[in-house]
């Protein structure tokens, strides 16, 4: 596996991840907006040739937040999302990122599984953040 910074060419890849992995996925310019936007920082994973997770963090000062991660739904639970998580992290700290945030789904155990591997907390909860089904949004926070 390849994780490299994320390209227009890779915009259609990416825009079908997101579609597959979110019930309120980004809309079709989003991610070309972050590839113009000096503040983010945008990586994919990428498997034999192909685009498999892609990651929108942004950074500013010594503020970093994951803007979305996601993994292809048939590429799972190989490693691929928190290798994506590390790099994009790693980068950031090079850069002067010391505190990491972000906001997830109450019921998204997958992923909250994962960043409680990175170290994140449970520092809020935002009620009935999500508009399509009024689920919360639980805010995480790893200080470096
Ligand atoms: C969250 C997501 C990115 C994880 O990607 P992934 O490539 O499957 O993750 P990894 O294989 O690197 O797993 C890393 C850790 O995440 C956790 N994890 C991943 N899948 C899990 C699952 N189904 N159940 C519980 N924990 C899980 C585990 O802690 C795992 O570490 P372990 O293998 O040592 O147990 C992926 O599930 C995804 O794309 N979900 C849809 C999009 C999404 O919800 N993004 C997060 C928005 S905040």
């Amino acid at each position: 596996m390849n994780i490299r910074p994320m390209t227009p060419a890779d915009l259609p890849a990416v825009s079908e991840l997101d579609q597959l992995s979110f019930s309120q996925p980004w809309p079709d310019a989003a991610f070309a907006a972050e590839l113009a936007n000096p503040n983010a920082r945008n990586w994919v994973a990428e498997l034999d040739g192909r685009v498999v997770g892609a990651l929108v963090l942004w950074r500013v000062l010594d503020e970093a937040h994951i803007a979305t991660i996601a993994t292809h739904p048939g590429f799972r639970q190989r490693g691929i999302g928190q290798t994506l998580l590390k790099t994009g992290m790693d980068a950031a700290y090079a850069e002067g990122a010391r505190i990491y945030h972000l906001e997830v789904r109450a019921g998204n155990l997958a992923a909250i599984h994962m960043y409680e591997k990175f170290g994140y907390q449970v520092v809020g909860r935002r009620i009935k953040y999500y508009k399509n089904n009024g689920e919360d949004a639980l805010l995480m926070t790893l200080t470096c």
